[in-house]
Parts: structure tokens; C-alpha cells; sequence
């Protein structure tokens, strides 16, 4: 049976895990070639053992050697998907770690365009890129500064790429809450009882899934007119 996505490459950079992992699911099953990459081996090993058919690369998207490695070994490909972020918890800005919170910029920000930068060479003219933001870019919220910057940043650079590397698409998906490995700085009563509290706050009364948020990413991959854009798939967490 042929599907949307057959006879197609996707990479996935955080596809190890989360919402990453739910892309590289979604994309297999609809007929693609995936590889998943991610920092630490045994989670890569573990998401394999779970999602059979996924091929695995383990990277740290921070090094260039290896991100430029990564797609040395692909060849040519027709999506990359970027979900990798480092795990930082909430701060305010007098008693930030800026050891952590440069590590942030670096996985997420820095990481995102070193992966733009060694798959566009390989990508076919209609193929995409697909960035990570979140909806802290544009919802200010207590105690989050670093990673407002870091979405909003990323924001301004799907726009900016979508220009400087037509005929590829790059887009943006920009989650709300989703419960995922991110959250494990939290301890699991106070992680459930927030999920909670957000299903009574959230306009559609629930906080998106991880194959809810990937359901976007497959979206914007089969979408050959969408570019430049950033979807916002929060649960309606921006007009809350
Ligand atoms: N979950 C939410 O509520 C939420 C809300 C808004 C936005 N987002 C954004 O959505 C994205 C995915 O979040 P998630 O919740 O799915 O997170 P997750 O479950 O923690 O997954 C993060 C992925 O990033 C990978 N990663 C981290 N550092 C890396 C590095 N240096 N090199 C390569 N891979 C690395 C991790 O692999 P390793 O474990 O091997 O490092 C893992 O596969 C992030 O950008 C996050 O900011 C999430």
C-alpha cells in the first residue's frame, strides 16, 4: 500500500524521545524512511526497541563534526525535523544558571540551524525543515526568559530561512504543555496535578499529546504551499 509519506527520508533530531519520538512513529507509518538522532545511546537503543523500523544516529546536535556527519551518511533527504532541547527548569532571571541556561541556547538555537545548515545542501527542492519553538515566544510567562528568547529566536530564523533557502520549506511548530520526558525536573505528583489544572484552563479541556503535537510536523512535511510559518498547536494555550 502506498502511503503519504513513501519513498520519502525524515530525519529527527530529539527523536529519541517525546515529542520528537511521535514524529519519527508518525512519518514511519506513513510510509518514510526515518532516522532518529539523540545525544545518549541508550535512550536512542531504547526508542528503537519500542518503534521497530526506526534507524538511529547517536549525536550531540551541538558538535558540527558530527551534526555534518549525520547527513554525510543520509545523502539526500526530503524532511528534517529538529525537537532536540536540553532539559531546563523555571527560574527568575536574578537566580538564572547561565551554565545551563547557555546549554539551552546551544542544544536548541545553535543546534537548529548547524542541522539547517548541513541538511539544506541535501534536500530536495519542496522538501522542509521543521524548527521547534513554543508558545513561551509569544506568551509571557513568570520565570521563563531563556526559553521565550530561545522560541522567539527561532521564530524570526524560520522566517528568515524560509526566504534564504527556497525552493525547501521551513516552518515552525510552536507546542504548549505536552507530557513528555522534558518535564522529569518535576516530581511525578506535582508534574500529574499541573496536567490536571491545565485540562480545566486549556480552551480544548486537555493538554496536547505527543502524537497530538506530532500531528502537526506531518502536517507541515505534506503541506507543499506552507513555508515561512509557524503553527501553533497549544492546546489554545496562546488566547487562554
Ligand atoms: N513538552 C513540552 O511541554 C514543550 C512545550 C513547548 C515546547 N517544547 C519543545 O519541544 C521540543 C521537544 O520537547 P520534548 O518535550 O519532546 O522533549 P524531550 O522528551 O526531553 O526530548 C528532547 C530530545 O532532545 C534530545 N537532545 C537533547 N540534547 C541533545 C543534544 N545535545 N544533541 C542531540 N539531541 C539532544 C534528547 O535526546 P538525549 O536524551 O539523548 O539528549 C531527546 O531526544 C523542545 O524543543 C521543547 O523546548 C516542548
Amino acid at each position: 500500500m502506498s502511503c503519504s509519506l513513501t519513498n520519502q527520508t525524515v530525519a529527527v533530531l530529539g527523536g529519541s524521545s517525546g515529542i520528537g519520538l511521535a514524529v519519527a512513529r508518525g512519518a514511519h507509518r506513513l510510509g518514510a524512511r526515518v532516522i532518529i538522532g539523540g545525544r545518549d545511546p541508550q535512550r536512542i537503543a531504547a526508542a528503537a526497541r519500542e518503534n521497530a523500523g526506526l534507524e538511529t544516529a547517536t549525536l550531540d546536535i551541538t558538535d558540527e563534526a558530527e551534526v555534518a556527519a549525520f547527513f554525510e551518511r543520509i545523502g539526500t533527504l526530503d524532511h528534517l525535523v529538529v525537537t532536540a532541547g536540553a532539559l531546563l527548569g523555571s527560574s527568575p532571571l536574578g537566580a538564572l544558571d547561565f551554565k545551563a541556561a547557555r546549554e539551552a541556547f546551544d542544544v536548541k538555537l545553535t543546534g537548529s540551524l548547524l542541522a539547517a545548515k548541513h541538511a539544506a545542501p541535501r534536500l530536495r527542492p519542496g522538501g522542509s525543515i521543521g524548527f521547534t519553538s513554543g508558545m513561551l515566544a509569544r506568551k509571557p510567562s513568570p520565570n521563563a526568559v531563556v526559553k521565550t528568547a530561545i522560541n522567539a529566536a527561532l521564530e524570526a530564523a524560520t522566517r528568515q530561512l524560509a526566504r534564504e533557502l527556497a525552493p525547501v520549506r521551513v516552518y515552525a511548530i510552536s507546542p504548549g504543555p505536552v507530557n513528555t520526558p522534558s518535564w522529569r525536573l518535576m516530581d511525578d505528583s506535582s508534574r500529574a496535578a499541573m496536567f490536571e489544572k491545565l485540562g480545566n484552563t486549556l480552551p480544548v479541556g486537555f493538554a496536547a499529546t505527543d502524537d497530538d503535537t506530532a500531528a502537526g510536523y506531518l502536517f507541515a512535511m505534506q503541506a507543499r504551499a506552507l513555508t515561512g510559518a509557524v503553527i501553533d498547536l497549544d492546546s489554545g494555550a496562546l488566547v487562554a
